[in-house]
């Protein structure tokens, strides 16, 4: 299955996704900035993998830096916990994957600088790990909502690509397709940068689940057609109360398929929970610039200088979400309680390293 993030003869690289699906290339990530730029262009991307992009981002900062005394390298190793946490502002993973790693620091200050790196590049993979056991079991848990000739609408990209092993969102019907549950997968395109269209298709055919593509705009028509039985996405931050930061297009899905009975639900690790944040409103949403949508991979498509609005997530209130599925099992409404009963600390690891 492929990994998004690799560590390779004790070097740091990513599968370029913005070369997909016509190219699967792996490059290298040797500087701090290497990593920044990766995550903030979405070279790496989807919550969980730009968590540990940025984990082993942190050991590439110390060794790029190469301190030479225990106390320099607290410092190098807190400059860059800070400094790529700037990379993005939603996916809540982020700064809780780089929480760990500066608590590992925090709590080994005497360790020189070659030894801290050991320590960090342990916590770096056991992040990957813990990830990639969570997908599994979303998988596993979520695959329990799928029957034979179900059609799952699914928005941006949830696979091995956003994650590392089966996804979130897209390992339901990952897990339950290999289970012989016979389900096809309708990927929204999602615009403007198209990880619909490019990585979950892509995803999907390596696969062998059946899926079709359609632009996001079709999503109602389709759901009116009745071929859409369950809806399901990614998060890129949970509130207290359930609200959903997730890709742009994801709360217009939520109201489609509100609107059509089709049940909607949400596919999320506890790394993606912030419960220091009551709710969606606390969410900040990444902005991104104007030419994702005037000139979406080259071609002009709209006029030179008009103005634009380009947020790159939306909230989907709780009240329209039927279940999160998560590795623990499906949490049901009041969410509050739910998340409370399932993982009373998250709020505490989330805060490491600050959003
Ligand atoms: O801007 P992106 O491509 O990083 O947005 C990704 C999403 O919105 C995903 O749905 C989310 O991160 C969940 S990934 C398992």
């Amino acid at each position: 299955m492929i990994e998004p993030v690799i560590w390779r003869d004790n070097q740091l690289f990513i599968i370029d996704q913005t070369l997909l699906p016509g190219e699967c290339r792996e490059i290298p990530l040797d500087t701090a900035e290497g990593v920044w730029e990766a995550i903030r262009s979405l070279r790496v991307r989807g919550a969980p993998a730009i968590g540990v992009c940025a984990a082993h981002g942190a050991v590439v900062a110390l060794r790029e830096k190469a301190p030479d005394s225990a106390e320099r390298a607290q410092r190098v190793l807190s400059n860059a916990v800070e400094y790529l946490a700037t990379a993005r502002p939603t996916a809540v993973n982020l700064f809780w994957a780089l929480g760990r790693m500066k608590r590992v620091a925090e709590a080994n200050p005497s360790l020189g600088p070659a030894e801290l790196e050991g320590a960090l590049l342990a916590e770096a993979r056991a992040i990957y790990e813990e990830e990639k056991a969570c997908c599994k079991a979303i998988g596993d848990n979520g695959a329990e909502l799928l029957h034979d000739g179900d059609g799952v609408i699914t928005h941006c990209n949830t696979g091995p690509l956003a994650t590392g092993a089966y996804g979130t969102a897209l390992a339901v019907a990952l897990r339950a397709h290999e289970r012989g549950v016979q389900v096809r997968v309708y990927a929204d395109e999602t615009r403007p940068l198209l990880q619909g269209a490019r990585l979950t298709t892509w995803e999907c055919m390596q696969a062998g689940v059946p899926v079709t593509l359609l632009c996001d705009n079709a999503a109602a028509h389709l759901m009116g057609q009745g071929k859409v039985h369950i809806a399901i996405t990614g998060a890129d931050r949970i509130a207290a109360n359930g609200d959903t930061a997730n890709k742009i297009g994801t709360y217009s899905l939520a109201l489609a398929a509100a609107a059509h009975n089709v049940p909607f639900y949400v596919a999320a690790p506890f790394s993606t929970f912030d419960l220091a944040v009551p709710t969606g409103d606390g969410i900040p949403i990444e902005e991104r610039d104007a030419s994702e949508v005037t000139h979406g991979f080259g071609a002009p498509t709209a006029p030179d200088g008009v103005d634009v609005y380009n947020p790159a997530f939306d909230i989907t209130p709780a009240r329209l979400i039927a279940g999160i599925i998560t590795e623990r099992g499906i949490l049901r409404p009041p969410y509050g309680e739910a998340i409370q009963a399932l993982h009373p600390g998250a709020a505490a690891s989330a805060a490491g390293a600050g959003s």
